[in-house]
C-alpha cells in the first residue's frame, strides 16, 4: 500500500463502470484515494457537480478510504492543497495514450513532486466512457452494465422528466392510501 494521498480527477458525468473500478484498484493501493470532481469545466455538463458529487458518495460508500471532492482551476495546485503524491488516470485503450501522456507531463512541468500512475480498468469496460454513454442514454439506448444502478436511475430521471414525476404521484397514491386507512381506524376507535 502506498502511504499518503492520492488524487483521481476527472468530470464523471456521470460516473460510469469504469470509473468505478479505478476506484476500486486505487483504494488497494494508495493509502487515502480522493476522486475529485472538475468544477469549472469548460463543457456544459449532463449532471451538475451537486448530482455528481451525491452520485460517487453513494457509489464509494463501501470504499472507506475513498472520498469524494470538488476543485477548480489547476489540478496540480489543488492536489498541492491536500499534499498529495500522486495523480491516478486511467487508460482503456491506446487511444487514451496521447491524451494522458500530455496531461501528464504538463502536470509534472507544473509540479514535478507529483507523480501520474496510470491504472487499466477491467477489459469488459474497456470501451465504456462516460460521452458514449450520455450518447447512448439521450438516444433512448439501454446502459445497463455499463453503469452502476443508480447512474441508470439518474440517467432516466434527467432524460424522462416523466418518469420522475410517475414515482412522484405513486408515492402520492401511497400516501393518501395510508391516509385513508388511518383515517377510518379513528373512525371506528
Ligand atoms: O474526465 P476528464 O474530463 O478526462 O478529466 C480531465 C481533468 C479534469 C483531469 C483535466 O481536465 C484537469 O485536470 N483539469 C483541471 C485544469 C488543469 O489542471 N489543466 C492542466 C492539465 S494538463
Amino acid at each position: 500500500m502506498h502511504k499518503g494521498i492520492a488524487i483521481y480527477p476527472g468530470s464523471f458525468d456521470p460516473p460510469t463502470n469504469g470509473h468505478l473500478d479505478l476506484m476500486e484498484r486505487g483504494a488497494k493501493i494508495f493509502e487515502e484515494l480522493v476522486v475529485a470532481i472538475l468544477r469549472n469545466s469548460e463543457k456544459s455538463p449532463m449532471f451538475s457537480v451537486a448530482e455528481r458529487l451525491e452520485m460517487l458518495r453513494a457509489l464509494t460508500g463501501h470504499l472507506k478510504n475513498v472520498r469524494i471532492d470538488t476543485f477548480d482551476g489547476l489540478m496540480v495546485e489543488y492536489a498541492k492543497s491536500l499534499e498529495a503524491t500522486c495523480i491516478l488516470r486511467g487508460i482503456r485503450a491506446i487511444s487514451d495514450y496521447e491524451y494522458e501522456l500530455q496531461m501528464a507531463l504538463m502536470n509534472r512541468k507544473l509540479e514535478p513532486t507529483l507523480e501520474t500512475v496510470f491504472m487499466m480498468p477491467a477489459d469488459k469496460y474497456s470501451y465504456v466512457s462516460s460521452r458514449l454513454v450520455r450518447e447512448v442514454a439521450q438516444a433512448g439506448g439501454p446502459v445497463r452494465g455499463l453503469v452502476p444502478e443508480i447512474v441508470e436511475q439518474k440517467l432516466r430521471e434527467k432524460l424522462d422528466p416523466a418518469y420522475k414525476l410517475r414515482d412522484a404521484r405513486q408515492i402520492a397514491v401511497l400516501n393518501k392510501k395510508d391516509l385513508n386507512k388511518k383515517e377510518k381506524k379513528r373512525k371506528k376507535a
